[in-house]
Protein backbone atom coordinates (compact mmCIF):
# COMPACT_ATOMS: atom_id res chain seq x y z
CA UNK A 1 0.00 0.00 0.00
CA UNK A 2 2.22 2.29 0.90
CA UNK A 3 4.85 0.92 -1.50
CA UNK A 4 1.85 1.77 -4.41
CA UNK A 5 1.42 5.56 -2.96
CA UNK A 6 4.83 6.36 -2.98
CA UNK A 7 4.95 5.09 -6.76
CA UNK A 8 1.99 7.19 -7.33
CA UNK A 9 3.30 10.43 -6.18
CA UNK A 10 6.93 9.88 -7.79
CA UNK A 11 4.75 9.22 -11.07
CA UNK A 12 3.15 12.40 -10.57
CA UNK A 13 6.12 14.32 -9.62
CA UNK A 14 7.84 13.32 -13.06
CA UNK A 15 4.34 14.09 -14.68
CA UNK A 16 4.14 17.74 -13.20
CA UNK A 17 7.87 18.31 -14.19
CA UNK A 18 7.68 17.11 -17.73
CA UNK A 19 4.34 19.14 -18.24
CA UNK A 20 5.93 22.49 -16.87
CA UNK A 21 9.25 21.88 -18.49
CA UNK A 22 7.34 21.23 -22.43
CA UNK A 23 5.28 24.56 -21.66
CA UNK A 24 7.86 26.57 -20.36
CA UNK A 25 10.60 26.09 -22.62
CA UNK A 26 8.70 25.36 -25.99
CA UNK A 27 10.22 28.98 -27.49
CA UNK A 28 13.24 29.74 -25.09
CA UNK A 29 16.59 28.49 -26.95
CA UNK A 30 18.45 29.33 -23.64
CA UNK A 31 19.37 31.13 -20.50
CA UNK A 32 22.51 31.26 -18.98
CA UNK A 33 24.37 32.99 -16.65
CA UNK A 34 26.43 35.82 -17.87
CA UNK A 35 29.76 36.19 -16.69
CA UNK A 36 29.91 38.81 -14.23
CA UNK A 37 33.04 40.17 -15.69
CA UNK A 38 31.75 41.43 -18.51
CA UNK A 39 32.21 45.20 -18.42
CA UNK A 40 29.55 47.56 -19.34
CA UNK A 41 31.05 50.62 -20.65
CA UNK A 42 29.45 54.44 -20.75
CA UNK A 43 30.37 56.14 -24.30
CA UNK A 44 29.40 60.13 -25.04
CA UNK A 45 29.50 61.03 -28.10
CA UNK A 46 28.79 64.67 -29.46
CA UNK A 47 27.53 65.20 -32.64
CA UNK A 48 25.10 67.75 -34.86
CA UNK A 49 21.98 67.41 -36.15
CA UNK A 50 21.04 69.43 -39.23
CA UNK A 51 17.29 69.38 -39.57
CA UNK A 52 16.82 70.66 -43.43
CA UNK A 53 12.83 72.00 -43.83
CA UNK A 54 13.76 73.99 -47.13
CA UNK A 55 15.02 74.22 -50.11
CA UNK A 56 15.13 71.37 -53.13
CA UNK A 57 16.11 68.86 -50.85
CA UNK A 58 14.81 68.89 -47.70
CA UNK A 59 15.84 66.01 -44.98
CA UNK A 60 12.80 66.98 -42.48
CA UNK A 61 9.14 66.61 -44.57
CA UNK A 62 5.73 67.12 -43.38
CA UNK A 63 3.80 63.73 -44.09
CA UNK A 64 0.59 64.02 -42.33
CA UNK A 65 -1.16 67.29 -39.90
CA UNK A 66 -5.04 67.24 -37.97
CA UNK A 67 -7.45 69.89 -39.83
CA UNK A 68 -6.33 72.01 -36.82
CA UNK A 69 -2.84 71.61 -37.03
CA UNK A 70 -2.36 75.05 -38.83
CA UNK A 71 -3.93 77.16 -36.29
CA UNK A 72 -2.55 75.39 -33.36
CA UNK A 73 0.09 77.38 -31.75
CA UNK A 74 1.78 74.34 -31.20
CA UNK A 75 1.17 73.15 -34.73
CA UNK A 76 -0.52 69.64 -32.43
CA UNK A 77 -0.60 67.54 -34.75
CA UNK A 78 2.17 67.78 -37.31
CA UNK A 79 4.10 64.82 -38.34
CA UNK A 80 7.63 65.20 -39.74
CA UNK A 81 9.15 62.64 -41.30
CA UNK A 82 13.60 63.01 -41.30
CA UNK A 83 16.55 61.55 -42.52
CA UNK A 84 18.80 64.30 -41.10
CA UNK A 85 22.80 64.10 -41.77
CA UNK A 86 24.59 63.98 -38.52
CA UNK A 87 27.99 65.71 -38.67
CA UNK A 88 30.64 65.68 -36.10
CA UNK A 89 30.50 69.87 -36.30
CA UNK A 90 28.00 72.51 -36.48
CA UNK A 91 28.87 72.87 -40.30
CA UNK A 92 26.61 70.07 -42.41
CA UNK A 93 30.21 69.72 -44.62
CA UNK A 94 32.36 68.62 -41.67
CA UNK A 95 32.83 64.74 -41.57
CA UNK A 96 29.63 62.51 -41.55
CA UNK A 97 28.93 59.98 -39.32
CA UNK A 98 25.39 58.92 -40.03
CA UNK A 99 21.72 59.83 -40.35
CA UNK A 100 19.18 60.67 -37.73
CA UNK A 101 16.14 58.71 -38.82
CA UNK A 102 12.23 58.47 -37.92
CA UNK A 103 9.76 61.00 -36.96
CA UNK A 104 9.07 63.96 -34.66
CA UNK A 105 5.63 64.75 -34.20
CA UNK A 106 3.51 67.89 -32.14
CA UNK A 107 2.03 66.11 -29.31
CA UNK A 108 1.34 69.22 -27.14
CA UNK A 109 -1.51 71.04 -26.96
CA UNK A 110 -0.49 73.85 -24.52
CA UNK A 111 3.48 74.01 -25.14
CA UNK A 112 6.07 72.95 -28.13
CA UNK A 113 6.09 69.58 -27.40
CA UNK A 114 7.27 66.65 -29.55
CA UNK A 115 7.27 63.41 -29.47
CA UNK A 116 10.78 61.90 -30.77
CA UNK A 117 10.85 58.24 -32.41
CA UNK A 118 14.05 57.77 -34.41
CA UNK A 119 17.04 55.76 -34.99
CA UNK A 120 20.45 56.92 -35.16
CA UNK A 121 22.30 55.38 -37.81
CA UNK A 122 25.86 55.37 -38.14
CA UNK A 123 27.78 55.05 -41.11
CA UNK A 124 30.99 56.20 -40.26
CA UNK A 125 34.03 53.82 -38.88
CA UNK A 126 33.73 51.20 -36.00
CA UNK A 127 30.16 52.25 -35.60
CA UNK A 128 29.17 51.86 -39.07
CA UNK A 129 26.16 49.94 -39.53
CA UNK A 130 25.21 50.15 -35.97
CA UNK A 131 22.09 51.72 -34.47
CA UNK A 132 21.10 53.91 -31.51
CA UNK A 133 16.99 53.94 -30.36
CA UNK A 134 15.92 57.22 -29.08
CA UNK A 135 12.39 57.21 -28.12
CA UNK A 136 11.45 60.49 -25.86
CA UNK A 137 10.04 63.89 -25.13
CA UNK A 138 11.18 66.69 -26.78
CA UNK A 139 10.39 70.64 -25.87
CA UNK A 140 12.19 72.29 -28.41
CA UNK A 141 11.64 76.08 -26.96
CA UNK A 142 13.90 74.69 -23.91
CA UNK A 143 18.12 75.38 -23.87
CA UNK A 144 18.45 71.59 -23.06
CA UNK A 145 16.30 68.41 -23.41
CA UNK A 146 17.04 64.76 -22.45
CA UNK A 147 15.20 62.07 -24.00
CA UNK A 148 15.88 58.37 -23.36
CA UNK A 149 18.12 55.80 -25.23
CA UNK A 150 16.06 52.40 -25.29
CA UNK A 151 17.89 49.76 -27.59
CA UNK A 152 20.65 49.82 -29.83
CA UNK A 153 21.94 46.97 -32.52
CA UNK A 154 25.54 46.45 -33.81
CA UNK A 155 27.88 47.41 -31.22
CA UNK A 156 24.99 49.35 -29.15
CA UNK A 157 23.23 45.90 -28.29
CA UNK A 158 21.59 45.79 -25.07
CA UNK A 159 21.95 50.21 -25.24
CA UNK A 160 20.75 51.99 -22.27
CA UNK A 161 21.03 55.70 -21.55
CA UNK A 162 20.00 59.22 -22.50
CA UNK A 163 20.84 61.99 -24.82
CA UNK A 164 20.84 65.81 -24.41
CA UNK A 165 19.70 68.30 -27.10
CA UNK A 166 20.71 72.15 -27.38
CA UNK A 167 19.48 73.60 -30.39
CA UNK A 168 22.32 75.65 -31.86
CA UNK A 169 21.19 77.69 -34.45
CA UNK A 170 17.22 78.19 -36.38
CA UNK A 171 16.80 79.76 -39.15
CA UNK A 172 13.98 82.49 -38.63
CA UNK A 173 12.71 82.73 -42.26
CA UNK A 174 13.81 78.81 -43.65
CA UNK A 175 13.18 77.23 -39.63
CA UNK A 176 16.19 74.89 -40.63
CA UNK A 177 18.17 74.25 -37.57
CA UNK A 178 20.55 72.75 -36.21
CA UNK A 179 21.24 70.58 -32.95
CA UNK A 180 23.97 69.68 -31.12
CA UNK A 181 23.16 66.03 -29.38
CA UNK A 182 25.68 64.62 -26.34
CA UNK A 183 24.80 60.91 -26.12
CA UNK A 184 25.53 58.90 -23.29
CA UNK A 185 24.88 55.37 -23.80
CA UNK A 186 25.52 52.02 -21.68
CA UNK A 187 26.55 49.15 -24.33
CA UNK A 188 28.77 46.39 -23.96
C1 LIG B 1 -5.65 75.09 -42.63
O1 LIG B 1 -5.76 73.88 -43.32
C2 LIG B 1 -7.06 73.62 -43.81
C3 LIG B 1 -7.11 72.20 -44.33
O2 LIG B 1 -5.98 71.89 -45.06
C4 LIG B 1 -7.40 74.68 -44.85
O3 LIG B 1 -8.68 74.47 -45.38
C5 LIG B 1 -7.33 76.05 -44.21
O4 LIG B 1 -7.52 77.07 -45.17
C6 LIG B 1 -5.99 76.27 -43.52
N1 LIG B 1 -6.05 77.47 -42.72
C7 LIG B 1 -5.07 78.38 -42.71
C8 LIG B 1 -5.26 79.52 -41.78
O5 LIG B 1 -4.06 78.27 -43.39
C1 LIG C 1 30.05 51.38 -44.00
O1 LIG C 1 29.60 50.06 -44.26
C2 LIG C 1 29.08 49.88 -45.57
C3 LIG C 1 28.48 48.49 -45.63
O2 LIG C 1 29.36 47.53 -45.13
C4 LIG C 1 30.17 50.13 -46.57
O3 LIG C 1 29.68 49.97 -47.88
C5 LIG C 1 30.71 51.54 -46.40
O4 LIG C 1 31.79 51.77 -47.26
C6 LIG C 1 31.14 51.78 -44.96
N1 LIG C 1 31.46 53.19 -44.80
C7 LIG C 1 32.51 53.62 -44.13
C8 LIG C 1 32.72 55.08 -44.10
O5 LIG C 1 33.30 52.88 -43.55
Amino acid sequence: MATSIFCCLLLLFFLSRVTSSDQGNAYLISSQIISRATAEKQSHFRFYFHDIVSGPNPTAITVTEAPGTNTSATIFGLIVMIDDLLTTGPEAKSRSVGRAQGYYASAEIEKMGLLMAMNFVFTDGKYNGSTIAILGHNEVLSPVREMPIVGGSGLFRFARGYVQARTLSMDQNTHDAIVEYNIFVNHY
